[in-house]
């Protein structure tokens, strides 16, 4: 299989979510261009309008966000429903944390089961109060009030939480400190800084300090590296081409993916890089060359952790072994993505083993066919999806509808860059 030609890949999504909820905290209006239209960044704009914020349909593109400050936000009528989205549930708390009011959030099946004492756990030694009603997941009842600074030390590296307990200290008007395990990706930290708000990183440790009001801003909302990653995989398992994917966000936090590709001998390159906005945006460019396994250190993690599935995908047509450990995040994000890699890639004839905090792929160019369970991640689709083009198209997707969340267009994409 050959790939070709030149793929925009949508909006980041991280940075899309943080574009509407600072949109709609900042005083005055911000013009919003290429934002993510999935349904992981509809369940934000959808929560944030049940607060009282005018969000136009996202789709349309641009789109203009007229903040009237955090006060301006009030009792939700209804439980808010974040869909499948974590980064929704997790930012959206520490704003819900320092209002006087009480708000439920609610989600679906894996969302539900996905940790959230990790969020409870700062924001409540601010002030606030959290109510479960069962184990650590949703539904979870959040009554704010008026919050307390705060320094807390991170278990595990996580840009949600991060971003939870600095939205909880910006809206309540008090210092925070955040002390992470491993720097996360710094979206947050950039676009508050962008606005005008007090916060800085050194190393590990993010300090805000409290800001009046931030400012309102235009935002060109830069291609996702995380999906972009999916074409470069697809690019280093092709027989030839080349793909070249431009506006991608070049984020050192988000890039190690990328990284990882060019180790296993992949061609990968950024060209024209710029920095556009506060973040560094370039085009990539991905081909073929003859892979061979790596491993993947636990300090490596946090900035591929979304591609891990992918990187999985790719390791089984590498030769020999790819190893990857510290990566026990991945048992909590939108399914268990270490169980179910292993239990995919070994359903299609892969040699594949799980570990307690990663996992270890052993490549090989026998013929690879099955049926892959998603379990509606996904990551896990896209992943296959990818494996499947480049490998002859007799793995099985079950659920390939499940990709909306963050990449509505994968399907058309994919088969256009094999084309
Ligand atoms: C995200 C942070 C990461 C990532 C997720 C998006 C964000 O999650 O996996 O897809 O936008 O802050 P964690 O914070 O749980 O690591």
């Amino acid at each position: 299989m050959k790939v070709h030609g030149r793929i925009r890949v949508p909006g980041d999504k991280s940075i899309s979510h943080r574009a509407l909820i600072f949109s709609a905290l900042a005083n005055g209006s911000s013009r919003l261009s290429g934002l993510l239209a999935s349904a992981d960044v509809q369940r934000t704009a959808s929560v944030l309008r049940a607060l009282g914020v005018s969000i136009p349909e996202v789709g349309r593109d641009p789109i203009v966000v007229t903040g009237d400050g955090p006060l301006s936000l009030h009792a939700p009528a209804g439980p808010l429903d974040a869909g499948n989205s974590g980064t929704t549930t997790r930012l959206m708390s520490g704003v819900l944390a320092a209002r006087p009011f009480a708000s439920t959030i609610v989600g679906d099946g894996s969302l539900s089961k996905r940790p959230m004492q990790r969020v409870a756990a700062p924001l409540t030694a601010m002030g606030a109060r959290f109510a479960f009603a069962h184990g650590d997941g949703l539904p979870m009842t959040i009554h704010g009030g008026a919050l307390q600074g705060l320094t807390w030390r991170c278990e595990a590296a996580s840009a949600q939480v991060k971003g939870a307990i600095v939205l909880a200290g910006f809206v309540a008007g008090v210092p925070v400190e955040v002390h992470e395990p491993a720097p996360t990706r710094d979206h947050t930290e950039r676009m508050m800084r962008g606005r005008g708000v007090d916060i800085r990183s050194e190393g590990n440790v993010v300090t805000l300090n409290p800001s009046a009001t931030m400012h309102a801003l235009d935002v060109d909302v830069p291609g996702d590296p995380s999906s972009a990653a999916f074409f470069a995989a697809l690019a280093a398992l092709a027989s030839g081409g080349e793909i070249a994917l431009p506006g991608v966000c070049a984020n050192p936090g988000r890039t190690g993916a990328f990284r990882v590709l060019g180790r296993m001998g992949a061609r990968v390159l950024w060209q024209d890089m710029v920095d556009a906005g506060g973040e560094p945006i370039a085009t990539l460019v991905a081909a073929p060359h003859t892979l061979c396994g790596t491993t993947i250190e636990p300090h490596e993690v946090a900035a591929l952790i979304d591609e891990l599935p992918v990187l999985a995908c790719v390791a089984a047509r590498a030769a020999g072994e790819t190893r990857v450990t510290g990566a026990a995040e991945l048992r909590v994000k939108e399914s268990d993505r270490i169980t179910l890699v292993v239990n995919n890639l070994r359903a299609i004839g892969v040699d594949a083993e799980e570990l307690p905090d990663g996992f270890v792929v052993r490549g090989s160019d026998r013929p690879l066919s099955g049926r892959v369970h998603t379990e509606g991640d996904h990551r896990i689709a896209m992943a296959f999806g990818v494996l499947s083009a480049a490998t002859g198209g007799a793995i099985e997707v079950d659920d390939p509808a499940c990709v909306d969340v963050s990449y509505p267009s994968f399907w058309t994409d994919l088969a256009n860059a094999c084309a």
